[in-house]
């Protein structure tokens, strides 16, 4: 019995009527679109364009993941994860799934394992507070930077500071000890520097695109460091990859998840919402929002014509945005598809205390389940948009571990692949993500980036004309 599903009756026109339902035949017509969708993703994997299809059955990443975390197991307090987008959002999603929220604080949850810091920007009072904190604490602390190129602004800055500070503090020899670099097997400057440094690196796999690669290195150096279950997470792949090659849309969730989302899109509903009501979930609403947005998004087709697609991915929180953004979601416009994650059990209970005597209306929660409170808010929530006709489907996990995280994965890296195929774009680059990197290389001065600062500084530089 899979512990990861879909559940889509709440999308149907029985459920929110045929203005903004999925009728019975236009499912059966779902269902035929989607085939040669499914039929060209397939194909691709069989041509080993899509190498990410694989990792669930690769040995020797596990294993070199293995290695590095048993050579540094009990050696450090503190596993700081440098990089950014692909090489940062699976890292922080695994960890916040899998692992007690109070991970980094009570060492008894710990289990003597070290604490799990990602550093995804350059903001210098982020970096400069962690910086403050961790400077007397170096010796127990060990670096993971993660990058394919190593030329990536954000990383490369971050990585220069800490090794800097490694050098000054430390010396030369141990500043070595203290770096893993995770980057390409031949190619780029972390590869370079790595080489030239001696640091431990692990692989990037070739022709895995960064926001597929949690299930590679990149996400399984800081899970297997952190005592998450890595072959758990693979095996959870292993087994959706099962259910997500057939063509029969019914029994294919990811597939069914792609035409769904692909219809809707189609339909006025561009947006995209996708709302967990697990806290261990929310940095997978993050995740999957890279994933969505980085490879839908385009400007051409495969054909060279212009079509500017892409769904809106959103992220929210159940409960929290209930009180946030649900009035938004059931009295503004009907073009959003919402996506509910729903745990069934939660692996903590808590029965809620007793009502003060002086407050008799809140006995209705006196010794209630917390985890029935909160699937009651999700179901209470989803009725209420299905009373003003807003779609809604549900991604079932019976319980959060290492399996059904990577099934979840999974589930959502294929139905990307699917959707792109639908939308008939090229999901595995990300060209609009590159001018931005090249323009930043502009305004820091880079040499050979004269010509492009010319043209963004008259653009960028403030005009106080326009200043209000
Ligand atoms: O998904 C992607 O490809 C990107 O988000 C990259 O992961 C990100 O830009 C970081 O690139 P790099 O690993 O080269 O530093």
């Amino acid at each position: 019995m899979s512990k990861v599903s879909l559940y889509y009756k709440n999308v149907s026109a029985e459920v929110v009527g045929q203005e903004h339902g999925i009728s019975q035949s236009q499912f059966a017509e779902l269902a035929e679109r989607v085939k040669p969708a499914i039929a060209a993703v397939n194909k691709r994997r069989e041509q080993g364009k899509t190498p990410y299809r694989d990792l669930p059955y690769n040995k020797d990443y596990p294993t070199s993941v293995k290695q590095v975390a048993s050579d540094i197991e009990g050696e450090y307090e503190n596993f700081v994860v440098l990089g950014i987008g692909g090489s940062a959002l699976g890292n922080i999603a695994v960890q916040s799934a899998l692992n007690p929220y109070m991970y980094n604080i009570d060492s008894a949850q710990r289990e003597k394992r070290p604490r799990l810091f990602v550093f995804d920007n350059v903001d210098p009072a982020q970096l400069a507070s962690f910086l403050d904190w961790v400077g007397d604490r170096l010796e127990e602390t060990i670096f993971n930077v993660i990058s394919k190129s190593g030329r990536t602004a954000e990383t490369a800055s971050q990585f220069m500071t800490i090794r800097q500070l490694l050098i000054d503090k430390l010396g030369e020899d141990a500043c070595k000890e203290h770096i893993i670099a995770t980057t390409d097997a031949k190619e780029g400057t972390m590869r370079k520097i790595a080489d030239d440094a001696g640091y431990r690196t692990l692989v990037v796999p070739d022709g895995v695109g960064g926001r597929f690669s949690v299930l590679s290195p990149v996400g399984l150096l800081s899970a297997a460091v952190c005592g998450i279950d890595i072959d758990g997470l693979l095996e959870g792949a292993g087994l959706m990859d099962k259910r997500v090659c057939g063509d029969d849309m019914f029994s294919n969730p990811a597939a069914m998840n792609a035409a769904v989302n692909w219809h809707y899109y189609n339909r006025g509903k561009p947006i995209s919402v996708m709302m967990p009501y697990a806290y261990a979930l929310k940095d997978f609403a993050d995740w999957y929002r890279q994933l969505w947005a980085e490879s839908l998004g385009k400007t051409v087709d495969v054909d060279g014509n212009e079509v500017f697609v892409g769904p809106t991915p959103v992220k929210a929180l159940g409960t929290t945005d209930q009180h946030s953004q649900v009035q938004l979601y059931r009295e503004g416009p009907n073009d959003k598809l919402f996506t509910f994650l729903q745990v069934e059990d939660f692996g903590s209970e808590i029965n809620i205390g007793p009502a003060p005597d002086c407050a008799p209306e809140l006995g209705y929660l006196d010794g209630a389940k917390m985890s029935k409170l909160i699937n009651s808010e999700k179901a209470a929530t989803e009725y209420a948009l299905l009373h003003d006709k807003r779609p809604c489907l549900t991604v079932m996990f019976d319980k959060l571990d290492a399996v059904s995280v990577g099934e979840f994965i999974y589930l959502y890296e294929v139905t990307t692949s699917i959707a792109g195929e639908l939308f008939k774009i090229n999901t595995y680059n990300q060209p609009a993500v590159e001018l931005g990197k090249e323009a930043t290389f502009a305004l820091m001065e880079r040499e050979g980036y004269e010509e492009l600062a010319k043209k963004i500084v008259p653009i960028t530089k403030i005009d106080t004309d326009f200043l209000v």
